[in-house]
């Protein structure tokens, strides 16, 4: 879907749906796939724009994808090549950052940029790790944006103590430490989604997890099987809805639930909504399950330290359903939402205030104070998918309220059946 949008819905929402594939995973899928040694099956890849980036990145790296029924398979190159052009990883920083990864250990060389929104996020995060080990990265504005030029050489194996917890950076260094010259160590302040762990380790990489830390040696790795779980992030904007009102009853079906990523559910227990987690089981190293939300009162939480990496993505649409919740939802610690696909709290801020909220920004979150009846308002999305589908459920919350979302193309970027979700989910307003 192209340009402006007029959301018209009413709840409850009602009904269940299969969860698309997870964004993490297939990127994973894809890229690690194109290191291995034989032929990667992927069952599930998200279609979506961000992760079309990395497979068009992939090809450019000289590995054929192709797609056989509902499965895409990757056949990887003997070695990857320097590719003969720019990569252009849209709008999708972890294609970027897990291409620099990669790339910092590939002789020759890549440029890595993006659109307007990218080039607008850090890198100097993948930019001094990758140094550290021994290629030669330059960015722009000082190292801080893309483009990332990268002439990628012999790697030192080195050890990285993280700032902030962040699984793109995390697995950019790990990816880099599958060719360094020795055990490379990445320790993190808290745990952010372990994907990368969990894929290189079933593809045979020598690699160990002890808490916080996490040591990769030089390892080939091999072709296989990948089950891509569903997203708990896109699942995330209908459990949200379903929670804020009474009478609505939503199935996620097939809900990737691994702990790095379910911080989304503690939440929504800890408020006082019905959660029920049925028909649990694991493929492919993941963790899945159907999970069952029931809307009702809410109560306001405190969400803050280890659980922010747990449910980031999920914070603009969390911050939808704490207007709906009686008392003060405080969100601190996720500074990182400022640097995401828009500043997320400034964007968030401002539009949930212009629909009725009472709402106060902190320079890392904010505190909500609920109920309150929103309304129908114009939304500058700013290319953000997260921050389009949030405003969208958010006008599920304004009885007879309209909201104008000036571009809904992004929403592509992660789940293009959004909107045909929602509209069979919900009624006509
Ligand atoms: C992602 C990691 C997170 C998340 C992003 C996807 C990943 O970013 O926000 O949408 O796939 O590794 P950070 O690593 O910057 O926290």
């Amino acid at each position: 879907m192209k340009g402006p949008f007029t959301c018209r819905r009413r709840g409850p929402l009602r009904g269940a749906f299969e969860v698309p594939g997870d964004k993490s995973v297939s990127h994973r899928s894809l890229l690690f796939a194109a290191l291995a040694e034989g032929e990667t099956r992927v069952r599930g890849l998200l279609r979506a724009e961000d992760v079309h980036s990395t497979w068009k990145a992939v090809e450019r790296l000289g590995a054929r994808v192709r797609e056989e029924g509902s499965e895409v398979v990757v056949t990887p190159p003997a070695r990857l090549s320097e590719p003969e052009d720019v990569i252009d990883c849209g709008n999708s920083g972890t294609s970027l950052r897990l291409l620099a990864g990669v790339l910092a250990g590939v002789p020759g060389l890549s440029v890595l940029t993006g659109d307007a929104s990218l080039r607008r996020r850090p890198v100097r995060r993948v930019v001094d790790p990758l140094r550290a080990m021994g290629a030669v990265l330059h960015a722009r504005d000082g190292d801080r944006l893309p483009p990332l030029v990268i002439q990628g050489r012999p790697l030192r194996a080195t050890h990285h103590v993280l700032a902030v917890a962040s699984a793109q950076v995390k697995s950019a260094i790990l990816l880099a430490g599958l060719s360094a010259d020795g055990e490379t160590v990445v320790e993190e302040p808290a745990l952010s989604r372990d994907h990368t762990e969990r894929m290189l380790r079933r593809m045979g990489a020598d690699l160990r997890v002890d808490g916080l830390r996490v040591s990769i040696r030089p390892s080939r790795l091999h072709g296989g099987e990948v089950d891509v779980p569903g997203d708990i992030s896109s699942a995330a904007f209908f459990l949200c809805g379903a929670a804020a009102i009474p009478g609505s009853e939503v199935t996620a079906r097939g809900l990737g639930t691994n702990p790095s990523r379910t911080g989304l559910l503690d939440v929504l227990r800890a408020m006082g909504a019905d959660v029920v987690v049925a028909n649990e089981r694991e493929s492919a190293g993941e963790p899945r399950a159907d999970v069952t939300v029931h809307g009702g009162p809410l109560e306001g939480v405190t969400i803050e330290g280890a659980l922010v990496p747990r449910l980031i993505d999920e914070l603009p649409v969390i911050m939808v359903l704490a207007t709906q919740a009686v008392g003060r939802t405080l969100i601190r610690d996720a500074r990182e939402l400022r640097v995401k696909e828009s500043d997320r709290l400034a964007v968030m801020g401002e539009a949930l205030a212009a629909a009725g909220a009472r709402i106060e920004l902190f320079e890392d979150g904010c505190a909500i104070e609920g109920p309150t009846p929103l309304c129908g308002v114009t939304v500058r999305t700013r290319m953000d998918h997260r921050v389009a589908m949030s405003m969208a459920i958010a006008q599920l919350l304004a009885p007879g309220g309209e909201t104008v979302l000036d571009d809904v193309a992004c929403v592509d970027t992660s789940f293009p059946s959004f909107f045909p979700i929602l509209e069979r989910l919900s009624e006509r307003a």
